[in-house]
């Protein structure tokens, strides 16, 4: 099914709600903050929030204490992000105490879960507004609102539309995000974002091409393509690999990334893809989420754990020095001993660079919470410790292959912990330690690596 479009009609209304907003503010430059929780999905969010708010005239806070707009962008992939949320949001009654104009907007992921965003409304009376995923094209007319002296509550349960053409104001730095598809349609039995961001929906490639030029024209190196599933990008019968080697074209690009990869649907193209376009990274996000097959059918994750080590063989194979990274679920409903050390040993297996390890959270809604079986949290704890360990030994293991070898990173900022040091990473994602000053933030150089530091590499610049 093609996806469908947030209409102009809608974003021209948007545009000119904006125009009104920056007029009614009459030449003052009230302060926003953004809090982001979770992942650059969020990020991206709010990156148009902050593009919507500079395009009425908003300016970027310091702080929260400084701010006369707080937004919190949440996330709800896990419990404890939600209850942090609540306890942030709390916070802001004495700001808004100090500060009576103060607005207030609760938005993201969470606010998608049934009956959260009506609870949130109730338990702080101070919140102006509060939004779903989905209404990211209509925020000026509802901030309008809010300015009339409404409450502003607006959550759509649909699928969602693709919204184009609104404006971002990107963090700043080299490194930037585009979103090449949003929603999610693999329900794996554990996770939420299917049921908070709707059905998958993938940009036309063009629109996708287009963003990465402006942002390279507007000083970005660096471009990591974004989606829950890049490999199954369909836009409008353009697959992820076509749309790798087209955007690996743009002029001015230096390096290329994607993030999520899904294994069921990772193909030989993608490696080949990786392998031939000069741009594109050799590093790769493959959560593994289980070694176990028995979890793997449970989790609805549709690979097994010889799939998944066959896809890592490929891509050694084609991809020069790739480095994979993974993340692992512990303490899935009903796993046992065994099956928990099937994970361990293929994390030895792989070697990852690294792997983002989670005690299984239950999520109201989906499938493995109403699963018999649900394994203590001590258990959790002490999984999730051990895998921990193993992670820990395989990574430093791997680094020493680097030494006496050469590269080039991209110059990130300074370390300032001990002697100053000057820190950038390899395409691969390897962080590399140079001598070197802040002049050179921002710029490629060539290194020399002669040793490792943590999880990292160190070395010298040529
Ligand atoms: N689309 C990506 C993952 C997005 S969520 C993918 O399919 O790989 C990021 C990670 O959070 C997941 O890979 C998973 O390891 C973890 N996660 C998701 N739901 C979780 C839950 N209920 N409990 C614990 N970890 C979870
Ligand atoms: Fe969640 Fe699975 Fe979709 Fe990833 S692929 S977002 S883990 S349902
Ligand atoms: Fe969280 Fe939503 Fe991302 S639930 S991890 S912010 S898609």
């Amino acid at each position: 099914m093609e996806p469908k479009f947030v209409s102009p009609s809608v974003i021209e209304a948007s545009n000119r709600a904006a125009a009104r907003v920056r007029e009614r503010l009459g030449g003052a430059k009230p302060r926003y903050y953004i809090e982001t929780y979770g992942c650059q999905m969020n990020e991206h969010d709010s990156e148009t929030f902050a593009g919507q708010l500079t395009q009425m005239g908003y300016v970027p806070a310091a702080s929260k204490q400084e701010a006369d707009l707080i937004m919190f962008n949440t996330c709800c992939i896990r419990e404890h992000a939600e209850l942090r949320t609540f306890g942030n949001v709390g916070f802001v009654k004495e700001l808004k105490e100090q500060n009576p104009a103060l607005i207030t907007v609760v938005c993201g992921c969470m606010m998608q879960q049934k009956g959260v965003a009506r609870r949130l409304a109730q338990r702080f009376p101070f919140v102006d507004m509060v939004l779903g995923t989905n209404e990211l094209a209509q925020f000026p007319q509802f901030l309008e609102r809010v300015m009339d002296g409404e409450r502003v509550l607006e959550i759509k349960d649909t699928d969602g539309e693709i919204p184009e053409g609104l404006p971002i104001k990107r963090n700043e730095g080299f490194s930037t995000f585009v979103n090449i598809m949003y929603g999610c349609n693999n329900f794996c039995s554990y996770c939420i974002v299917p049921y908070v961001r709707g059905r998958e929906r993938s940009r036309r490639a063009e629109d996708i091409v287009r963003e990465v030029e402006q942002a390279v024209n507007d000083g970005f190196t660096e471009v990591t393509l974004l989606g829950q599933n890049v490999n199954s990008y369909s836009g409008f019968g353009v697959t992820f690999p076509e749309l790798l080697r087209m955007v690996d074209k743009v002029e001015g690009l230096k390096r290329l990334r994607f993030m999520t990869s899904h294994p069921k649907d990772l193909s030989h193209e993608l490696v080949l893809a990786m392998a031939e376009c000069k741009k594109v990274c050799p590093h790769i996000h493959l959560p593994v989420q289980s070694g176990n097959n028995r979890i793997l059918a449970l989790m609805n994750r549709r690979y097994t754990r010889e799939h998944y080590l066959s896809l890592v063989r490929d891509l050694r194979e084609f991809v020069p020095w790739v480095e994979i990274t993974t993340d692992i679920i512990v303490g899935f409903p009903t796993e046992t001993e065994e099956e928990f050390e099937d994970t361990v040993s293929l994390v030895r297996e792989v070697g990852y660079s690294a792997a983002y390890s989670f005690a299984y959270s239950v999520r109201e809604g989906t499938k493995a919470a109403a699963m018999d079986g649900q394994v203590p949290e001590e258990v959790k704890k002490s999984r999730l410790q051990r895998l921990n360990a193993a992670i820990n030994e395989s990574v430093v293991g791997a680094n020493d292959r680097y030494i006496g070898t050469r590269g080039e990173i991209l110059i990130e900022g300074c370390d300032r912990r001990g002697e100053p040091m000057m820190f950038g990473k390899l395409p691969s994602l390897k962080m590399v330690y140079v001598k070197g000053d802040e002049s050179m933030i921002g710029e490629y150089k060539n290194v020399l690596i002669t040793g490792t530091r943590f999880n990292s590499l160190c070395g010298e610049i040529e």
